[in-house]
């Protein structure tokens, strides 16, 4: 598994918050896909990016930041096998992954304070899909 993070200018500082969080404490290794400053990009670039990564495994795995998280979220479930969960708090994170099969997040960088989107990204790490009854209903996503 690979865990790859990518945000916009709106993201940028929480995303960095995040980078030091996965790789000092949660002892993981990540992919910075960018962007690499505070100057105005365009959030699609990036999640596009990202999607592209992620979709390379199946056990990948997707950090996305921007304002709001929406711009983020929308872009990415553009993306067939891509399923994008937009996260308010830990508990939404837990969920996306056992019910849902999330791999990507995103997080709105301008709502979110920084403890509390680290405890999103570590209950959606820890997290697994339960499958069950959920595998069928994320099996349809994808179907024609
Ligand atoms: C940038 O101002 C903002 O629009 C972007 O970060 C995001 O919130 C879009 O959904």
């Amino acid at each position: 598994m690979s865990i790859f993070i990518a945000s916009d200018h709106a993201g940028y500082g929480l995303k960095q918050v995040l980078l030091k969080f996965l790789k000092d404490e949660l002892l993981l290794d990540v992919v910075d896909l960018g962007c690499n400053s505070s100057r105005a990009v365009d959030y699609p670039d990036f999640a596009k990016l990202l999607v592209r990564n992620v979709k390379s495994d199946k056990e990948n795995r997707g950090i996305l930041l921007c304002g709001t998280g929406i711009g983020m979220s929308i872009t990415a479930n553009r993306t067939k096998g891509i399923r994008c969960a937009l996260c308010h708090n830990a508990e939404y994170a837990k969920l996306s992954k056992e019910h849902n099969n999330s791999n990507v997040i995103a997080i709105g960088a301008r709502f979110i304070d920084e403890d509390s989107a680290k405890e999103i990204v570590k209950a959606w790490l820890d997290a697994d899909f339960t499958a069950g009854r959920h595998k069928k209903r994320v099996d349809l996503i994808d179907a024609d």
